[in-house]
């Protein structure tokens, strides 16, 4: 996205007229953008070319998903919604591995049928169960087991995964005993060890703590595990600073594991493929001021955009046309909710605004839309993919009548 002529641009649509022609508040995705992300994660850890799952939580657009697939990418699930998504979008089952610490006997049942690559356990129970329903259905089925390697992932402790009080994977005194009970059962293939220590990872050294405990533990139990899926949790620049994951130091490390252990690699990226490929564009309803503070109201909401109510999450916020020569001001943005947390950011000397104005929320491809709720019996943004001078509608906007 940049500014052509003043106006902010997305490929060769300059927002403003997406937001004529589509209303707002409107989530909007770049194509190249999409591909330029798919194609730099590839070329990062080209060497041993590892399986790329797509976490599909992060965004859950069936469009979207199509166009990730077309590159070869698979999906980490982590629900059967999810699972029924990647399924339709067309991937591959064979490239489809599923997460979560509380997968219900329907969720496993439906996944051995599908016949995915993976089922990445997280408990003893959950073992117990995957066995009873292979064994129900006559079936072998595939597994990983995920090891909480107790490292701090050094990012917001609301996205931390991979420590010893964080609900996620097993200890390794539990690994051990899994994996001997897999070696005891006829219905499991136990093919997996995987990890995932956190999301918005910016430094590379607790990816290395993470492969250093990986290695102690496959050492201790002489198991050769076909696969070890690393996890997502690269971390992206939010403010334009390049403050973002060094996968150069990321990729070394990786390479040096692989000397030692000879497995297949898989990564379950979300964040780093789509973030930055959509922005939030909405539309000022009033600007009003309180005391010393200019409040500019406008129709996106926390129920559309969670993250800077949830996680304190700041995005960068835009005017979709640049103003040069009018007066500076200090701004808060907010949505229209009762609720003191609905609040997008804080910005001193903006350009001046005016009411109608429109403003483009920035890097919200992941955990965006696929946050957002219907609070207030808000109906969600359509969402758009922008493909060149071609704009598609990938969801339409919800109505009020799909609501009441
Ligand atoms: N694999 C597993 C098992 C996960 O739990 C997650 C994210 C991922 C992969 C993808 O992580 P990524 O590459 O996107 O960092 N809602 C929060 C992020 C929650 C992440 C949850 N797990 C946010 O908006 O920052």
């Amino acid at each position: 996205m940049k500014y052509i002529s003043k106006k902010l641009t997305v490929e060769k649509i300059s927002i403003q007229n997406v937001a004529k022609k589509f209303g707002t508040p409107a989530y909007c995705y770049s194509y190249t953008q999409l591909k330029k992300n798919i194609n730099n994660f590839k070329k990062s850890f080209k060497s041993f070319s590892p399986l790329i799952c797509f976490a599909v939580k992060s965004n859950t657009n069936i469009s979207l998903i199509q166009e990730i697939k077309k590159f070869g990418l698979g999906a980490d699930v982590v629900s059967i919604g999810e699972l029924m998504i990647a399924i339709k979008a067309g991937v591959n089952p064979k490239k489809i591995v599923f997460s979560g610490v509380g997968k219900t006997s329907t969720e496993l049942s439906y996944a051995i049928d599908k016949k995915i690559l993976l089922i990445n356990a997280e408990s003893k129970s959950e073992v117990n169960e995957i066995d009873r329903i292979a064994k129900l259905k006559k079936k072998k089925v595939q597994i990983g087991i995920r090891l909480n390697p107790n490292t701090d992932a050094k990012t917001l402790t609301q996205i931390s995964t991979g420590k010893k009080e964080n609900k996620f994977g097993v200890n390794d005194k539990t690994f051990f005993e899994i994996v001997n009970y897999c070696k005891s059962s006829s219905n499991i293939e136990l093919k997996c060890l995987s990890v995932h220590i956190g999301s918005q990872i910016l430094d590379y050294k607790p990816y290395e703590k993470m492969l250093k405990v990986i290695d102690k533990i496959i050492k201790k139990i002489n198991f050769k595990f076909e696969f070890i899926d690393l996890g997502g949790g690269m971390g992206i620049s939010y403010n334009n600073d390049n403050n973002k994951l060094d996968y150069k130091k990321y990729n070394f490390a990786i390479k040096k594991f692989l000397k030692k252990h000879k497995s297949k690699i898989i990564f379950e990226p979300g964040r780093s493929i789509i973030a930055n490929t959509g922005s939030l564009i909405s539309k000022i309803i009033y600007i009003k001021k309180n005391g010393k503070k200019n409040f500019v109201i406008l129709d996106a909401a926390m129920n559309d955009l969670m993250r800077p109510a949830l996680y304190g999450a700041i995005h960068r916020t835009l005017p979709s046309i640049k103003k040069n020569n009018v007066l500076k001001k200090n701004y808060e943005f907010v949505g229209p909710i009762c609720e003191s947390t609905d609040k997008f950011t804080s910005l001193k000397n903006f350009q001046e605004l005016k009411e109608k104005d429109i403003i483009v929320i920035c890097d919200v491809g992941a955990y965006g839309m696929s946050l957002s709720s219907n609070y207030n019996v808000r109906p969600k943004p359509v969402e758009l993919l922008i493909k060149g001078s071609k704009i598609k509608v990938i969801r339409k906007r919800q109505k009020h009548k799909d609501l009441i």
